[in-house]
């Protein structure tokens, strides 16, 4: 039974993270899964180091590099299903109704049964940290510096803000992650490994924060050299 999760949201908002880390996590569970990046196709075409102005819609050339590189990601991944894949993520930003209609129609294509997931974040704080943490490493923008970079990409999001339709039919499964994890809203989550998904993202940190350790005192069953157990602390 193939199911096919489709991300959704502007740049900077943990599609990626979320996508890899839901692929790790169905991989754990013996659940044949593989991410198709739509951005690495664009890379492998139209290279690397493109301008903000690429991703402007109202750009020609861009608009229809970046459908190539979205119709050769599908192309895999569809072929992905055929060779008894079990879970695709298509993850790209799909923030429009009408590529997301398209999507469904080549997946439903291919059988398998879908579910969008959707990271909306309008807090610039978070944004500003996922630029940094994950943006300005990326193949995107080496060797670039720091503030042009996170200057262009800034610029890039604003094309695809000009653009974005958040999801509203609720008809269709998907899982809304809000404000980095603040918030999961979970719509018809029919498909069993679908609910495993939700739970799953429902736990997941899309921002880094800090675990601190911390050993115990001596116990008394240290005083005895004895290690583990359940004993208070020694004086
Ligand atoms: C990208 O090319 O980096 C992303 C393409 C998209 O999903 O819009």
């Amino acid at each position: 039974m193939a199911l096919a999760l489709v991300m959704v949201g502007l740049p900077a908002r943990g599609k990626t993270y979320t996508a890899r880390k839901v692929a790790r996590y169905l991989s754990w569970r013996g659940v044949r899964t593989k991410v198709f990046n739509v951005g690495n196709y664009r890379r492998a075409r139209s290279g690397a180091q493109v301008p903000h102005s690429f991703f402007d819609p109202a750009n020609p050339e861009g608009f229809s590099a970046r459908r190539e590189a979205a119709e050769a990601a599908m192309d895999d991944m569809v072929g992905w299903f055929s060779a008894g894949g079990e879970v695709g993520i298509y993850d790209a930003t799909n923030s429009t109704r009408a590529r997301r209609t398209w999507v469904m129609e080549q997946l439903g294509r291919a059988g398998a049964s879908l579910a969008f997931i959707e990271s909306i974040c309008d807090d610039p704080s978070l944004v500003e940290a996922n630029i940094r943490e994950t943006k300005l490493g990326s193949p995107d923008y080496v060797g670039m510096d720091s503030e042009a970079a996170a200057r262009d990409f800034l610029s890039r999001i604003e094309h695809y803000v000009s653009v974005y339709e958040p999801i509203d039919d609720e008809g269709l499964s998907w899982i809304k992650i809000v404000d980095a994890g603040r918030q999961v809203i979970v719509n018809r989550a029919e498909d069993y490994l679908l609910t495993k998904v939700a739970a799953f993202v429902m736990n997941l940190h899309l921002i880094p924060k800090t675990l601190w350790f911390s050993r115990h005192g001596q116990s008394e069953f240290n005083m005895e050299d004895r290690v583990g157990g359940d004993s208070g602390l020694s004086s």
